[in-house]
Parts: C-alpha cells; sequence; structure tokens
C-alpha cells in the first residue's frame, strides 16, 4: 500500500529540479560571499543575480529582501524588529487570533517587553474584518501584522483592502504570506504591504530558508548581531544552495504561470466531491468557494481528530490537524477556537488534508477511499460504543 501524503500546508516535498540546481551550487559555488577572491566574488555574483531574481518575483527592489532561515524567523524579524526600532513612535501592535504561532508567539513577547497587542477575532468563516482594523488603530499604533492564506483553513485574508485602509496612518503593514508566495503572484506595490515573509519549504523548495521584504522605508532593527551580511539586518554566512533552491523554486513555478493552481484545485475538488458522494457526515471549515486551493479543512461530526489521524495514518494517509502537537496530545486548534469560540466540537473533530506536487488524481480518489472507510468504520464502532474513538 503506496502512501499518500495530504500535508502540503506543513511542508511541500522539494522538487527534482531545485534539488539537482542546489547540488550544483553545493559542489561548485563554495567560496564565501563575504570573501575577497575570486571564490568568494563568484559566490557574491550567484547570490545577488538569486536576491535580485526572488525580489522581482514579489515587484519589489533587491536592497528590500533579507534573506532569513525561513517563515519563523521573518516573522519574528517583522514583529520584534519594528517594535524595537519604532517604540518611540507608539508601543501598540495589532494582529489577529488566526496567525501562525511564528507570529503569534513573536507578539506575546513583545507583550512582556511592555508593548500592547490587540488581537483582532475573525467571523465562523474565518476572516479578518478590515473595519476591526480601523477601529483598533490608535495614534500609537507601530505596526499591523495580518496573514494572507491561514495554515490551517486556507482563508485568504483582503491584505490589500487592508492596506488601502491603512494608508494614512504610521503603522507599518506586515503580512505573513508563507501559504501563498508561490501558490498566487504576489506583487507588493499592488498589495500595499510594507512587510511580507515567505518561506522556501511551502513552493517544493529546500527547508531553512526564507525571506523577509521590508520597503525601503521601513525602520526595524537586527534581532542578531554579527557581520555585514544582509546589510547588517541578518548577519550570518549565506546559504547560498538554499537561495539558489529558493529562487529556482519560484522559477519553475513562474515558468509554469502558476498552473498548479488550478491543478491543485481539481485535486481538491475531486476529493470533496469523493467525500460528498459517500455521503459522510461531515462539513468544511470556511467557505470553500473562496479557499485556498491547497488547503482542506474538513470537520467529521462526533469523531476525534486524534484517533481519525492515527488510523488514517495506519491506512497510509498522512494529514494533519493543523495545529500543534505536544507531548503526543493534540491541542485544540487556536484558529479554529476563534472561529467557532471555545470547546467547539469543531475544535476537535477537524482535519487538515493539503494538496500539492506529491499528489495525482488518481491518488486522490485513492486518498479519499481511505478516509471514507476509516470514517465510516469508526463511525460504526462509535455506535457500538467501542473506545476506537476515546
Ligand atoms: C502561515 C505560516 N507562517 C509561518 C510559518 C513558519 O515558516 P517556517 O516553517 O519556514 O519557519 C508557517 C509554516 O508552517 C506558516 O504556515
Amino acid at each position: 500500500m503506496d502512501a499518500i501524503y495530504l500535508d502540503h500546508a506543513a511542508t511541500t516535498p522539494m522538487h527534482p529540479d531545485v534539488i539537482h540546481k542546489m547540488t550544483e551550487v553545493m559542489g561548485e559555488v563554495y567560496g564565501n560571499p563575504s570573501s575577497i577572491h575570486g571564490f568568494g566574488r563568484r559566490a557574491r555574483g550567484l547570490l545577488d543575480e538569486n536576491r535580485r531574481y526572488l525580489a522581482k518575483s514579489i515587484g519589489a527592489n533587491e536592497k528590500e529582501l533579507y534573506f532569513t532561515s525561513g517563515g519563523t524567523e521573518a516573522d519574528n524579524l517583522a514583529l520584534l524588529g519594528v517594535a524595537l526600532a519604532n517604540k518611540d513612535k507608539g508601543k501598540h501592535i495589532i494582529t489577529t487570533a488566526i496567525e501562525h504561532h511564528a507570529n503569534l508567539h513573536a507578539a506575546e513577547y513583545l507583550e512582556s517587553l511592555g508593548f500592547e497587542v490587540t488581537y483582532l477575532s475573525v467571523d465562523e468563516a474565518g476572516y479578518v474584518d478590515p473595519k476591526l482594523v480601523i477601529n483598533s488603530l490608535r495614534e500609537d499604533t507601530i505596526l499591523v501584522s495580518i496573514m494572507m492564506i491561514n495554515n490551517e483553513v486556507g482563508t485568504i485574508q483582503p491584505i490589500k483592502e487592508i492596506a488601502k485602509l491603512l494608508k494614512e496612518h504610521q503603522a507599518y503593514f506586515h503580512t505573513d504570506a508563507v501559504q501563498a508566495y508561490g501558490l498566487i503572484r504576489l506583487d507588493v506595490t499592488e498589495l500595499g504591504v510594507d512587510l511580507l515573509s515567505a518561506s522556501a519549504h511551502k513552493l517544493n523548495g529546500p527547508k531553512g530558508i526564507g525571506f523577509l521584504y521590508a520597503r525601503k522605508e521601513v525602520k526595524f532593527n537586527a534581532l542578531q548581531h554579527g557581520g555585514n551580511q544582509e546589510r547588517l539586518k541578518r548577519p550570518g554566512t549565506e546559504s547560498l544552495p538554499a537561495i539558489a533552491g529558493m529562487r529556482y523554486a519560484i522559477e519553475r513555478i513562474e515558468q509554469d504561470n502558476y498552473q498548479q493552481f488550478n491543478r491543485y484545485k481539481r485535486y481538491r475538488d475531486l476529493f470533496y466531491q469523493q467525500l460528498k458522494q459517500a455521503d459522510l457526515d461531515f462539513s468544511i471549515n470556511g467557505n470553500l468557494n473562496e479557499l485556498a486551493p491547497t488547503i482542506l479543512n474538513i470537520s467529521f461530526s462526533n469523531i476525534k481528530v486524534e484517533p481519525l489521524l492515527m488510523n488514517l495514518d495506519l491506512e497510509g494517509l498522512a494529514a494533519s490537524s493543523g495545529s500543534a502537537c505536544t507531548a503526543g496530545s493534540i491541542e485544540s486548534s487556536h484558529v479554529l477556537t476563534a472561529m467557532y469560540g471555545v470547546d467547539h466540537p469543531k475544535t476537535e473533530n477537524s482535519v487538515r488534508f493539503s494538496f500539492g506536487l506529491a499528489n495525482d488524481e488518481a491518488q486522490i480518489i485513492e486518498a479519499a477511499n481511505r478516509v471514507i472507510h476509516v470514517v465510516e468504520q469508526m463511525t460504526t464502532r462509535l455506535s457500538e460504543g467501542s473506545e476506537i474513538n476515546e
């Protein structure tokens, strides 16, 4: 029985061409970009070229891109970096209750330093109302941070609309675009954001590399100190193979004209149709027609997420609860809690399936069959009073 991977929102497999490109760079361009000899200059040339390409992929200037170890570091650099550099203008920050922990835990840390954070709520479909952003704005607000695509349910937030509303305010606008970069074409000017986070491992690139875009006027502090790399904002010898991998990952997608968006949507819709036809008792978290096509978060009535994921794994299907797993048990999702309220059954019976490069249509049908089989089996045992659903 072949294992099927439906957890692309957690991470994606690397594309073989990206691996090939990285291997080439690892073998051939090993100089340190800061060295002045020929080896160093060659590495510097490749680094600059990749930076230009990646900056262009979001409509930015190369001087506005800062390489980081991934999305978590980019989010931290945005939140902590901006807060520390602008505290003379105010100590109020606005974010949302459904952000990734890379953002939420950075915000909580800022609270411990004396900053005040407003966590905006969302509606039942998982949307942030732009009016709430405006109503929460204060004279001393220095940063608003709202994610573009939610990693648990796939809601796409109205970033452009919020950016317009913030135009006249001093607050910088950051978006965590980790789930969006590589899925949809992004342009920072069109979006109207000041800062944006991206990570390569969500787009079939390597783990451990990402970037923060910061518009050139944005004031932010470095969080670590060392050499002159990344214009002093993020010192440390650049991981050129990983940067080349990230560049090639997005170049592939651009050359394919972002066709994968429709491909993954077909997978998602096919999966949904198969479950629908089987007459299972389930509902989608979020509005199906407005979600990112890579993510489908499904609530199965009366079924607990932990044994469900375990049984799916035994059937060779990798999915996720989308939320943190601590000491072997799954915490209730903070995103679903924000959507439905504390202790709502949907916070405990929802599973995230996410689609991507590792899939094809035959696999999606097989995956749906495995879900149907497991859910039916669990439902039967539940009605018989067995402990499998405990
Ligand atoms: C929305 C979002 N932000 C941030 C991150 C963290 O990115 P990384 O794993 O590159 O640190 C993730 C990864 O799951 C994510 O989905």
